[in-house]
């Protein structure tokens, strides 16, 4: 129970951040950036925080990638210039898009500084959409033709494909061509060379036809916080995104890419019960832990215990989480109303879960180091 001294009355559960841990895990990653001659534009899904937004951009962030239209309209409080990597459809979402561009055009008029935002697409349709509202507003938006570079989500599949879709949109009044985006969600740790080889050649595939049509690719933005680090293995990206490297979380533990001291975001829980020898319930389980699975061990349970690293979260219900010992266990246990640290296995629907969070700073003088913030884009789902 040592990781952060908490006062008695701390609520649980709750998620605690510490900024030291959060301040190295952004320099680490803008430093890496920076040798690599790579632009950082961080997914703010995982932190969801204005001020952790701001501290990114601080620290030599480009700009800021986010999902949703709501969760741009929050982070533009900490950059104007925004990537939306999800496709925009549906018109109230275009709708509240046109608007957010014309709170930037407004305000460049008076300020002279100029604000921008890109959409990341994968259809026609999308585009022909975005390039309306691009029309109704009177500006433009940027595009990011999204490549499937097998991760098989989204992502124009065929490099023949792509090539129309980029050459369209690079015809269009309203529209900005940018350049390509894509996913590498596949490629684990120390991937073989031939997998990062093909994630270089479908995009330089169609980069060289461009280059032919004559069209220019400013952009190419890749990444994911298990990739990051290796980006350069892939040398025809300019830009990465990675969102979760902020916080960590067991998954990217189990993947290699962070140790436990570099988990920045954990929840406290309390011991409510004790029912039998090996078993202690937490007040924590699926409504704060989320009841995402472990990537790598999907039978490893929900979250680790990080005081009993024996015991494992075997089940969850919504308020309780239970925890077992193995019938063979002979260390320590908890007593009721002990309070234990949880890493979870996905931090960032964790961090959607909760209201607040409350970062921990060593020279804080007020409230033992603990600030409560608030989760500023959390439930933004539009
Ligand atoms: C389009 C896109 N870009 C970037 C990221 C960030 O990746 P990670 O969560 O591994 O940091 C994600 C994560 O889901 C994503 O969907």
């Amino acid at each position: 129970m040592d990781w952060i001294p908490l006062p008695e009355d701390h609520p649980t559960p709750s998620l605690v951040v510490d900024a030291l841990t959060v301040e190295r895990n952004l320099t680490r990653m803008q430093q890496y950036c920076d040798e690599h001659r790579l632009s950082l534009r961080p997914h703010t899904k995982t932190h969801k925080s204005i001020r952790m937004a701001k501290r990114q951009i601080a620290l030599g962030a480009k700009g800021l990638t986010v999902a949703k239209v709501g969760e741009a309209e929050r982070m533009s409080e900490a950059s104007r210039d925004l990537f939306l990597a999800y496709p925009a459809i549906g018109t109230g979402r275009l709708q509240r898009l046109g608007s957010l561009l014309r709170d930037f055009a407004e305000e460049s008029h008076s300020s002279g500084t100029s604000g921008r935002i890109a959409v990341g697409i994968d259809s026609l349709e999308a585009a022909e959409r975005i390039a309306q509202t691009a029309r109704n507003v009177g500006l433009p938006i940027g595009i990011m033709v999204d490549l499937d570079v097998g991760f098989h989500r989204t992502g124009v599949e065929s490099s023949a494909q792509a090539v129309e879709l980029c050459a369209w949109v690079s015809k269009q009044s309203g529209l900005e061509f940018r350049g390509l985006m894509c996913f590498p969600g596949h490629i684990l740790p120390a991937a073989s060379t031939e997998a990062w080889g093909q994630y270089h050649d479908a995009i330089a595939g169609v980069v060289d036809r461009l280059g032919s049509l004559g069209i220019d690719v400013p952009v190419i933005s890749g990444g994911s916080t298990p990739t990051a680090k290796e980006s350069h293995r892939n040398p025809i990206l300019n830009e990465i995104r990675p969102g979760t490297y902020i916080y960590n979380d067991w998954n990217e533990v189990a993947l290699g890419v962070a140790s436990i001291d570099d988990c920045a975001a954990r929840v406290v829980a309390t011991v409510v019960s004790v029912p039998t020898k090996n078993k202690f319930i937490l007040d924590a389980g699926s409504k704060t832990l989320s009841s995402d699975r472990h990537c790598v061990e999907p039978e490893s349970g929900f979250g680790k215990v990080v005081d009993y690293p024996d015991a494992k979260v075997s089940r969850l219900s919504e308020e309780h989480g239970e925890v077992i010992f193995q019938e063979t266990y002979a260390g320590p246990r908890p007593k009721v109303g002990d309070r234990v640290w949880i890493i979870p296995n996905h931090i960032c629907v964790c961090v959607n879960l909760q209201n607040s969070f409350f970062l921990y700073r060593q020279d804080n003088p007020e409230h033992g180091g603990l600030e409560e913030l608030a989760v500023d884009a959390r439930g933004m789902l539009v």
